[in-house]
């Protein structure tokens, strides 16, 4: 196999990265939140029902940022349902996911939960652009951020929380774009409801941090002409325009599988495009970053092996057990981010437990970590920093989705304290993967660690019954000598490599 190389020197950065890169996504969705975060009566649930195994493992995964409480669920959200006395909480038909909704956790017990997690822990919060407006945004926005004195403010006194939350990013709807959307919109119709409900928010805090809705994935046949037309009426209004996607194998094509990056990397392309034509159209200085606010592996094609009967409390949804193989694409994404750290300043893994999530958990029962928690946690640890520019020069495999992709896909992230990580995957399912890469002026003298997560059946998961099958494992014989790294890869691996 030839070698895979590239250069690093530290003139050549992409960007800082900005911790909220490491965000992920709480949704009211199947057991997200309801026996996955919270669980009254459960043996590690604290005072406010929220399980500490499950805040442990987060703060483990290094989380950062939580968007909640949809997706889907918020275009029919009704904040004032979520708050005041919990036995007084009205259940309601959650139409995005056909299921019943008791508002048992709300808005107070998200901001409760970010408290516990700790400081690092960030709120984002969507609001209903679906079936609500301008209005009710403003109702809940003084009902969580203003001090006190207003029949809102006060309202949430009255609950219990004296302080404020301080909410400062908020995103308008989400996928608005998309037809499943209960309160779909085009995008002239949305433009305006986004513009008109900034303006409005605005006037009660001018420093928030806004995100218009962008596409629900690429493959959109509105995708392109949709950010353009949202931002034409958006662009000084708000701050981030977002980005969704979501990878599965299809057709056993596990090749072009493993390439999935290549249509993250275009798509964040693409939609920087799209905001800075904009920009130029509008003689504007300012740029529009993205807040990939959706990303994650999900078979959305594979059949529920779970019973589920409509309008079910906490359904077992979207329950994908992750293998090696979706853990190798997953750290691919995430490079694909890092990659792109310039502009993406926010990006939340979708979701945090249970759905589609890093961390499983059974009710009453145990918590455990899926193969993808291990690339986001070291990611999350070792990725902040300066990005530096990396340019592969890599044998190529031949793809159906993507024509010829690199074997080798890699970031590198230089800390505060000068120390560097690299991050890379070797795609190739067969062979291992030689790496050198030349350390110019860096003044790196030795391998801290090299670690790798990669298994002899690319198909094995962490289980309820076998909850560390998978965990990464150290690799000998990775070597800096004159000014140069070398490693090998293993075939189908996510590889992390620090240097001092
Ligand atoms: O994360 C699951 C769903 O995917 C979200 O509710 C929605 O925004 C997206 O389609």
């Amino acid at each position: 196999m030839r070698t895979a190389r590239f250069a690093l020197d530290p003139a050549f950065t992409v960007g800082e990265v900005n911790p909220r890169l490491f965000g992920s996504f709480v949704e009211h969705l199947g057991r997200c939140v309801y026996t996955g975060i919270f669980e009254p009566g459960h043996p590690s649930a604290d005072e406010a029902g929220l399980r500490t195994d499950v805040l442990d493992l987060v703060r483990e995964l290094g989380v950062t940022t939580i968007r909640y409480p949809g997706g889907n669920f918020v275009s029919g959200y009704n904040w004032e349902d979520s708050v005041g006395p919990a036995e007084d909480r009205p259940r309601r038909l959650d139409l995005a996911w056909r299921s019943t909704e008791t508002n048992r956790f709300g808005l107070s017990e998200y901001i409760a939960f970010l408290k516990k997690i700790g400081p690092q822990a960030e709120p984002m919060m969507a609001i209903n652009l679906g079936t609500r407006g301008v209005a009710e945004a403003l109702e809940l926005q003084e009902y969580a951020n203003h001090p006190s004195g207003t029949a809102r403010s006060d309202l949430r006194v009255a609950h219990g929380d004296k302080d404020p939350f301080g909410i400062k990013l908020w995103c308008l709807g989400n996928e608005m774009d998309g037809p499943w959307q209960t309160g779909h919109k085009t995008a002239e119709e949305y433009g305006r409801l986004a513009a008109e409900t900034a303006r409005a928010m605005r006037q009660i805090e001018p420093d928030l941090e806004l995100v218009a809705c962008g596409s629900s994935g690429q493959s959109m046949p509105t995708f392109a002409e949709w950010e353009a037309t949202v931002l034409a009426e958006t662009y000084d209004l708000v701050d981030h325009i977002s980005l969704h996607a979501y990878y599965e194998e299809t057709d056993g094509d596990r090749d072009s599988f493993l390439a999935s990056a290549v249509d993250t990397e275009s798509f964040i392309e693409n939609v920087v495009a799209t905001c800075d034509h904009i920009g130029a159209r509008l003689k504007s200085k300012k740029k529009i970053n993205l807040s990939f606010d959706e990303w994650n592996v999900w078979y959305q094609s594979r059949p529920n092996p779970h019973p589920v009967e409509d309008w079910q409390e906490a359904p077992r949804i979207l329950e994908d057990v992750y293998s090696v193989t979706d853990a190798v694409v997953f750290g691919s994404l995430l490079i694909a981010l890092l990659r792109h750290a310039d502009r993406v300043t926010v990006a939340c893994l979708a979701q945090l437990v249970n759905v589609i999530a890093p961390i499983m958990t059974e009710p009453g029962g145990a918590a455990w970590r899926q193969t993808t928690f291990f690339p986001f946690a070291q990611a999350s640890q070792y990725g902040r920093g300066q990005v530096l520019d990396v340019r592969v020069d890599s044998p190529t495999y031949a793809t159906k989705k993507y024509g010829e992709a690199d074997l080798l896909h890699a970031t590198a992230v230089r800390a505060e304290d000068g120390s560097v990580t690299v991050f890379a995957v070797n795609r190739g399912q067969t062979e291992p993967l030689p790496l050198e890469v030349a350390l110019n002026r860096l003044g790196l003298t030795s391998v801290v660690e090299h670690s790798a997560l990669a298994d002899a059946d690319p198909d094995a998961t962490n289980t309820v019954d076998d909850q560390e099958r998978i965990t990464p494992h150290p690799v000998e014989g990775t070597a800096l000598q004159d000014g140069t790294l070398s490693a090998v890869l293993e075939p189908l691996s996510w590889n992390v490599i620090r240097l001092v």
